[in-house]
């Protein structure tokens, strides 16, 4: 008998043994700056003592609750939610994931304009269950056929998206920065043809902010960011700071058109996420957090262009390191790991994420400069040890017991060369 582990990841070597705020402790007892915030969840870093306290309070006073009852952290949750709420009326339908969360949105969209065809669009990536999955891009392998007619557009393709979302599309849902394909950023105008064209046709415009949310761009939500307004989003990850959690959030009269039924879960809206999910709200709507998030994201963009990278794209706290050409991202964060900083790959080869907690120290990005410059000098030093020298002469030197070195062997590096 034997029980391993399914082989789904490809695991980053390195062993944590423990972790507070943004620093990793190794069990070989090296401290590790942690920039990727376990894929944009720990909003607040780890072993926040707040959230530890409110998850253990929660436990003793009441650890799960029926959907069918009425309890405190429902109302409290309700509260500290609507304090981030954009403009309007809008209501939440709770439950454990980001994929369900999208499941969620693309249902009751379909449901509530009586559709079936959805455009999504090219590098997306919204979960791996089976709606979710079908407006993913087509590279990761998924169910054999979907649940709903599913259009890819181009990503940032303006007369594409004017030309395909008419009176049949029922829903359009995208991230409003693309994560996973290499924090890819909207072009001017996008998002609002988006808008225009949903409102044109009558379909449903849904934002998948399960990255973007919750404080991450410096604005609670991408929507106040770009300034286009969506009828339905979602978000997950960060919304209780590392307790799992999936929110659908749409327009009132829009929840209020959905079928009875239609929307259910048993572990979904359970006290102790709702408790850990209050505790963030009233945390990032505190004076002076997003004005961190926007600083420390600037400051990233301002010392991060060295090195091997090229260019800084993003927003806020979600930023993709562009490297130069010829620098492979996987080889490159293994090397910053080295020099004691963790980033994050994502789907293009060339480029890093950054998603680290929205509270860590604002040093970071000085410590993330010096870690690139010192990725960069042992580069220049590896490289220039793997410069064929020119071939020795035949006859060595009268005295030297040295012999010659065979062709295409690196020389050995003496010490301070
Ligand atoms: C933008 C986006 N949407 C949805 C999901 C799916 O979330 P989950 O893994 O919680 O189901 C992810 C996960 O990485 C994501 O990045």
């Amino acid at each position: 008998m034997s029980l391993n582990e399914w082989p789904a990841y490809k695991r980053i070597a390195v062993d944590v043994v423990s972790a507070t705020g943004s620093e990793l402790t190794t069990r070989d007892g090296r401290t590790v700056l942690d920039l990727y915030g376990g894929h944009c969840v720990n909003t607040l870093g780890a072993g926040d003592a707040e959230l530890g306290r409110v998850l253990s309070r929660q436990w003793r006073d009441w650890s799960f609750a029926t959907n069918l009852l009425d309890h405190g952290p429902r109302r409290e949750f309700l509260q500290a939610f609507e304090r981030l709420m954009p403009a309007g009326d809008w209501c939440v339908f709770v439950t454990n994931s980001g994929a369900e969360a999208n499941e969620n949105a693309l249902k009751a969209a379909l449901a509530i304009t009586g559709r079936r065809r959805v455009v999504a669009f090219s590098g997306a990536f919204h979960g791996r269950t089976g709606g979710a999955a079908s407006v993913s891009d087509t590279k990761r392998p998924a169910y054999p056929s979907m649940p709903f007619e599913s259009l890819r557009l181009p990503w940032n393709d303006l007369a594409a998206a004017e030309r395909t979302i008419d009176a049949s599309v029922g829903a359009v849902i995208l991230e409003p920065i693309q994560s996973l394909a290499g924090v890819q950023e909207p072009a001017p105008g996008f998002l609002e043809t988006l808008r225009r064209r949903c409102d044109a046709g009558g379909a449903l415009l849904i934002f998948d902010e399960v990255q973007t949310g919750n404080g991450r761009l410096g604005t609670y939500w991408a929507s106040q960011r770009f300034g286009v307004m969506p009828d339905l989003f979602t978000t997950a990850k960060g919304a209780a700071g590392g307790y799992p959690i999936g929110l659908t959030v749409a327009r009132a009269a829009l929840a209020s058109s959905t079928p009875e039924g239609l929307m259910g879960t048993t572990f979904g809206g359970g006290p102790l996420a709702l408790a850990m999910a209050s505790a963030v709200a009233r945390r990032i709507s505190a004076p002076g957090f997003l004005e961190h998030v926007r600083a420390v994201g600037a400051d990233f963009r301002a010392c991060c262009v060295r090195g091997p990278v090229a260019q800084v794209r993003g927003e806020g706290l979600l930023l993709g390191l562009v490297l130069k050409p010829g620098h492979k991202a996987a080889v490159v964060r293994d090397a910053l790991l080295a020099q004691g900083v963790l980033v994050g790959t994502c789907d293009d080869p060339s480029v890093l994420r950054l998603s680290p907690a929205l509270n860590l120290p604002s040093d970071a990005p000085a410590r993330l400069a010096a870690a690139l410059d010192a990725v960069a000098a042992e580069t220049e030093k590896a490289s220039a040890a793997a410069v064929p020298t020119p071939p020795v002469a035949a006859t060595p030197a009268l005295g030297s017991s040295a012999s010659p070195r065979p062709a295409g062997k690196p020389a050995a590096l003496g010490a301070g060369s």
